[in-house]
Formats: structure tokens, sequence, C-alpha cells
């Protein structure tokens, strides 16, 4: 159990299901901030051009190992994107390799870089019904696109239009879904059989829809899915504390230089990357559950993923730990989560031996 009289934190290493780690400059500038407390992680596909091949995919798993520090046992695990075009041969061939560890549905338009998603569930039948059969994770941005659907409304939208009616046509698929938002996706995933999960976010912990606006516009709080109403960032608290198995950590870390953000049309995004564990520890805290942490964020995910739970141990003190305003990246400067605040955790190091 927890207290205040906890100083050190000794869990599992972690790893995080859910990470835009870019390409080029940018890349080599943010992947070591995953590498630095993560084991693993889930990477996203949505380059520009995206990743929609398994020969794109394995070419940018080359361009992340050789953009890793020196000596860094960072293991990326690759995401197809999927189009309304995927090829559910290539798809089976690339996660037969383990090039490919899940395949990415992006509704077309929903997010960044997702002009070549899904533009209708039904276009991809051939290819979930491959992964249905094949046991590979199904990863979803979860919200509609239609413009008729109110933005706070797209992911409760999506549970109804999509995810409900394609999990009846494939009730085996395994599936995530990422980065939920609303008490609706949390109360959806807990009453899912086992092959339903979801990731959370630090970010989607922490604030609701309020601080978006507080005293201003603040595109460092702008993400996809948006932050939705307290009663929903309260139900995510409650849900990735819960203790149950199927909701694990995923940090959605999205990179954009700040001044893509701090624009007349920002870009969606937070980096969060950087203190993504001492964030996780500090909320688990609030909510008296410093000791589910290790479920969540180094068991939970890699037992969804049928994957070995890692042997080294990551090392937490109670030190303050100031954040930074700006983070040096791409040629350019981005602003990490909790810019410019103080948090409670101190991430030490990464002790090898279990
Ligand atoms: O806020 C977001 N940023 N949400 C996404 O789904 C994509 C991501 C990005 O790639 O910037
Ligand atoms: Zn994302």
């Amino acid at each position: 159990m927890s207290d205040q009289t906890t100083t050190r934190l000794v869990i599992r290493q972690p790893d995080d299901w859910h990470v835009h780690l870019r390409d080029g400059a940018m890349l080599a500038d943010v992947v070591p901030w995953t590498a630095r407390q993560f084991a693993r992680a889930i990477v996203m596909p949505n380059l520009s051009p995206p990743c929609a091949t398994t020969g794109e995919v394995a070419e940018y798993r080359a361009r992340i190992l050789a953009s890793l520090p020196q000596g860094s046992k960072f293991n990326p695990l690759m995401t197809l994107y999927l189009t309304d075009a995927t090829d559910p041969d290539d798809l089976e061939a690339g996660f037969a390799l383990g090039v490919l560890t899940a395949a990415k549905l992006y509704p077309a338009h929903a997010t960044t870089n997702s002009a070549h998603g899904v533009t209708n569930v039904r276009a991809i039948y051939p290819v979930l019904d491959r992964m249905q059969q094949i046991g590979m994770p199904l990863l979803v941005h979860g919200e509609v696109t239609s413009g008729e659907v109110d933005i706070f409304d797209r992911e409760a939208a999506f549970i109804e239009r999509v995810l409900t009616p394609t999990l009846r046509d494939f009730p085996a698929l395994r599936v995530v879904f990422e980065h939920i938002t609303t008490k609706d996706a949390a109360e959806f995933v807990a009453a899912a059989p086992d092959n339903v999960a979801a990731t959370i976010t630090p970010h989607h912990l922490q604030i609701n829809r309020n601080a978006i606006f507080a005293g201003g516009i603040r595109p460092h709080m702008y993400c996809l899915p948006i932050a939705k109403r307290e009663v929903h960032q309260l139900a995510l608290r409650k849900a990735a504390t819960s203790g149950s198995p199927k909701f694990f950590l995923g940090t959605d870390t999205a990179p954009h230089e700040v001044k893509t953000k701090e624009s007349a049309c920002g870009c969606a995004g937070i980096f969060n990357a950087p203190f993504a564990m001492e964030v996780y520890a500090m909320v688990f805290e609030e909510e008296g559950a410093l000791d589910r942490l290790e479920a969540f964020a180094s068991e939970n995910g890699p037992r969804f993923y049928g994957l070995p739970l890692n042997e080294a141990r990551v090392v937490l003190e109670r030190r303050e730990c100031q954040v930074p305003e700006r983070i040096a990246a791409g040629g350019g400067d981005v602003v990490p989560w909790m810019a410019g605040e103080v948090l409670p955790w101190s991430f030490v190091g990464i002790q090898p031996l279990g």
C-alpha cells in the first residue's frame, strides 16, 4: 500500500502502448525520451505518407532503430496503417514475419495524417476477417468523422455506429480502443469480453475540457480525441486505477513543433513522453492507487498482446521534478506536457535485473 511515506517506487519496466515517434530529425530527437522509460512501444503509422504496407513499416522500423541512443534496448512494435486498399495477404505476411504487431484503424480525416484512413469500416471487412483468424490486434482511433456529429460526441457515436456492429460481426477480433476519453468508452470496454481493451493517456486523466479554455485558448492542451467533461475525466481515472486488466498505459505522445501548435489552425497532439511515468505516478497517488500503477503500466498491456513481461525495473523517487518550458526537437522547439510545472515524482533510472 502507498501513502505519503512511500519515497521510492520500484516497478517492472513499463511499455507505452501508443506513441507517435515521427520521422527524420524529429524522430531522432523524440525517440530517446520514450526509450528512456519504456522497454517497448506500439508505434503509430501516421507518417506523411502513411506506413500502409509491410515494406513501408519495415523501413520505418529500421529508421527508428537507427535513431536510438547507443546501447538502447528499446523495441519498437510496429503497426500497419489500414486503408480501403489494404491487402490482407500483405498484412498476414507482415504479422507472420514479426514486422507488424497490430494494425491501426483511422477513420478517414479523424486526426493528424488520417486523410488516407478508412472511409467505411465495411471496406476493410476482408482485412478484419483475416485479423480475427490470425489473432492480430486491431487498434482503433474511436471517433466518427461526420461533420454533423459534435466533436465532443464523436467517441460515443463511434461506439454505437462502428465499434458495436464491428464486434458483432467479428466477435473474436482483438481490439484496443485507443486513448479513450469518455465514461461511455470506459463502461463499454469494462463490459466487453476479454478481447476488448483500452489505453488511457496521462493528459486525459489530468484534465477535462475546461483546461483547454482556462483564461484563454491553450493549444498545448489540444489533442484528439479532445478532452471531455469532468464526469468523463473522473470515469477514466476510476477505470485506470480500478485494477481491471482491460485498461493499460498508452501516452499518445504526439510532438508538434511549437509554431504549428501556436497557430491560427493549431495541430492536435500532446508531447508527454519526457515525464510520462512521473505524471502517471502522480495521478495514481492522487487516487490512492499507487499499488495499482504496476499492473496498469507494466502488466496489463503485455498480457493483452501476448508478450512477455519486462524483467528490468523502473525506479521513481519522491523528489521534485521541474518540467522545462520547451524541449529542442526537430530543429525547433516542442512544448512538453506539464511545461513549467513541478511534479512530485522524479524518474531515477532503469535497473537492468528483475
Ligand atoms: O492529438 C492527436 N495527435 N491525436 C491523434 O490521433 C494523432 C496525433 C498526431 O499524430 O499528432
Ligand atoms: Zn495517437
